[in-house]
């Protein structure tokens, strides 16, 4: 099996198959299927919400590499006379800058960029979407993908701002059409950063209350995940949030980090550490994990199987689909498909690497003659994870 993991990945360099989960069924006897927000996905690997999602050219592109899922860039949302309670992240800014960025030892990668959410009108978003609904509903041919959305947020003794709830949501529905519309809430990095987000008391009413607001905007008929933010405060509120987030139908663990100095977010291992240990202390303290995606450093198959291995059931990146081309092993195909062939192929560090290495170790079993990603949490991990 490893020599023909180095074929493939050799292979694979000069281009990636899209259903590339077939392949590793029938090579390796893994079964990569994985769920986000309650779809069915052929291998856990998606995009996060930024800039990467941004217009239809960029979609096709995933599509057509064989990403699972897609989370569009972050509408900042509005009234129905255009009122935007969070109009302060709906910030235009085209220059961003991937650097390296070193924790301890270990080197890896940050992008910096000073902008926040979408910056066009409601009505571009619209369209989006409905390129989003179109690719979401054409099944294997297609690839799932799907609105994201920062709605107001009161202080404690403030009420939400209904309205733009409703009407935002409703602008959506209707985009969607009659299908149950997904959505992820972001709460973003900078929001961390900003005195709104001070109060313990606040962000945990924020997570609690958001989903159900959400759903009944859009007569019941929304899936909602809350994409939780890396708060200002220690790993136990964090764990807090978590548990806060349980009438969610998902969340996604943890928007990157802020550093209050320089006004940016920023991620890294810094970011990837913090995640993974959060989601261990959250095991720790038996708060349900519910359906978990991961984010945050996710620059292999090994980081992608230590938040496996913790709950999530799948992913989602923005760095690592835009390093520089050389960085990655590909000669060929768009940077997607060549950030999917190093996280999957990589004969040490890749997915199928590092599933088989945990079945030599007799710390995942086959079932019915297959090993299967969704199976990874039943291998928690009682090692430190390999990012620390
Ligand atoms: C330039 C940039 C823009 C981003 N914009 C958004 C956004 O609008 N909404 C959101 O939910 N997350 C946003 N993110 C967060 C990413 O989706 C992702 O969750 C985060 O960067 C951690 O993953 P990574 O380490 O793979 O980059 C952005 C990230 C970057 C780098």
């Amino acid at each position: 099996m490893r020599a023909r993991l180095s074929a493939d990945f050799e292979r694979f360099r000069r281009g990636l198959p899209r259903d590339f989960a077939t392949h590793v069924r029938e090579a390796y006897g893994i079964d990569l299927a994985a769920r986000y927000l309650g779809y069915p996905l052929p291998h856990p690997i998606g995009k996060g919400s930024g800039q990467l999602s941004l217009n239809p050219d960029q979609l096709e592109t995933d599509r057509a590499a064989g990403v699972a899922f897609v989370v569009l860039k972050t509408l900042i949302a509005e009234t129905a006379t255009g009122e935007r309670s969070m109009g302060a992240w709906a910030l235009h800014e085209t220059r961003m800058t991937v650097e390296r960025r070193h924790a301890d030892s270990r080197e890896g990668w940050t992008v910096t960029w000073k902008g926040r959410g979408w910056d066009r009108s409601m009505d571009e978003y619209l369209g989006l979407v409905r390129v989003a609904r179109d690719l979401t509903r054409a099944g294997e041919k297609g690839m799932v993908a799907l609105p994201s959305v920062k709605y107001h947020l009161p202080r404690l003794h403030e009420p939400f701002a209904d309205e733009e709830y409703a009407h935002t949501t409703a602008e959506l529905a209707r985009a969607w059409g009659p299908d149950e519309l997904p959505i992820e809430k972001d709460f973003s990095p900078t929001l961390a950063g900003d005195s709104l987000a001070d109060e313990r008391g606040r962000i945990l009413r924020w997570i609690a209350e958001i989903p159900e607001r959400i759903r009944k905007a859009a007569r019941h008929c929304a899936r909602v995940q809350l994409k939780l933010m890396n708060a200002r405060f220690d790993d136990d509120f964090q764990v807090d949030m978590l548990a806060a987030a349980r009438d969610a139908d998902g969340a996604t663990v943890f928007n990157r980090l802020f550093d209050p100095d320089r006004k940016v977010a920023y991620g890294g291992w810094e970011l990837s550490d913090r995640n993974l240990r959060v989601l261990d202390r959250a095991r720790a303290r038996g708060v349900p994990a519910g359906s978990l995606c991961g984010t945050g450093n996710i620059c292999s198959g090994r980081v992608l199987v230590d938040y496996a291995r913790r709950g999530c059931e799948s992913v989602q990146l923005h760095t690592f689909f835009q390093l520089p081309l050389h960085e990655y092993p590909a000669t060929v195909g768009s940077r997607s498909q060549r950030a999917l062939h190093a996280l999957v192929f990589h004969p040490a560090d890749g997915v199928v690497a590092v599933m088989l290495e945990l079945e030599e170790r007799g710390l995942l079993h086959r079932r019915d003659g297959m090993l299967h990603f969704l199976d990874l949490p039943s291998c928690a991990s009682t090692e430190p994870s390999s990012t620390s």
